[in-house]
């Protein structure tokens, strides 16, 4: 039997049309994304129906995340493409603004400051990545107002700063995480997949290796659950590492030598020209 195909997302391009469509709705999810969407991206859609029907992806390209000398003008853009993949699940609204919708001054004055985690890692390699991140999606709660919004745990600090964010600021909405989605090879789905050659495919792979390794050595304590991570990345001549490090889950910063019990694993690294992040959950004991 023919099932009738899903009524296509109405496509609301501004922030007047989006305030306009979205009036009386009832709870809201929103999925916050920059496009190119992947499976990883359509998990997260997917649980965003599990939560409510007024479902909304936002579809924007921040352009105050990226640095001076970062990837904004290569980052894919595929509106169409993406309107397809949503139309094809069910998703009602996408929320498509322009730049200068977003931010009709050039880039916003009035900023939210990501703090001390802000600077780390990520935000080290990447300063000023995550009060921009963070400016957006402050931006995109007021005007989408939605009772949930969903994000996905491979960009685990992020997710660690908008919790904080929304707490620190009483944003009334519940942030809901989903798990990494990873190829067949276990490399961590990303918009940026797109651009490794398949060299450079295979080679990334050790990524989601160093963190396994990371995990499997946990027991014997931070010092070896480093090293045998180091030691598959280092074995991968096409990748060049940025950071590798363990993380206490509740606060993100490092974890003293002395803890025991659950951390996050973070990588970082260049394949090619392009760059990668991933995590992984391990148990620390020894
Ligand atoms: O994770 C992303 O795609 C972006 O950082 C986000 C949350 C959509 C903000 O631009």
């Amino acid at each position: 039997m023919n099932h009738p195909a899903p009524p296509r997302p109405l496509v609301l391009d501004s922030i007047a049309a989006a305030r306009a469509a979205l009036e009386g709705r009832g709870d809201i999810v929103l999925v916050p994304t920059m496009g190119a969407l992947h499976d990883g991206h359509l998990a997260l859609v997917a649980r965003a129906l599990e939560l409510g029907s007024t479902v909304v992806v936002s579809i924007f390209v921040n352009p105050l995340q990226f640095g001076p000398n970062e990837d904004l003008d290569r980052y894919p853009r595929t509106l169409d493409a993406d309107v397809e993949k949503l139309a094809a699940v069910g998703v009602p609204y996408v929320f498509a603004p322009t730049a200068a919708d977003m931010y009709p001054t050039g880039a916003a004055q009035t900023r939210v400051v990501a703090g001390r985690v802000g600077g780390m890692l990520e935000g080290r390699s990447r300063p000023g990545h995550f009060d921009g991140v963070l400016t957006v999606v402050a931006k995109l709660l007021q005007i989408i107002r939605p009772t949930f919004v969903v994000f996905g745990q491979k960009d685990a600090q992020q997710v660690f700063l908008v919790r904080q964010m929304v707490a620190d600021l009483n944003i009334p909405v519940t942030v809901v995480t989903v798990e990494t989605v990873r190829d067949e090879t276990g490399l961590a789905l990303s918009s940026r997949n797109r651009f490794l050659s398949p060299t450079e495919k295979r080679a990334a792979h050790a990524i989601p290796l160093a963190l396994e390794a990371a995990a499997s050595y946990a027991d014997r304590g931070i010092d070896a659950a480093l090293a045998a991570a180091q030691g598959t990345i280092m074995g991968e001549p096409l990748v060049e590492l940025d950071y590798l490090k363990i993380v206490h889950p509740e606060t993100f910063l490092p974890a003293d030598d002395d803890y025991r019990g659950p951390a996050l694993a973070l990588a970082a690294a260049r394949v090619g020209s392009t760059r990668l992040i991933d995590n992984a959950p391990i148990v620390l004991a020894g």
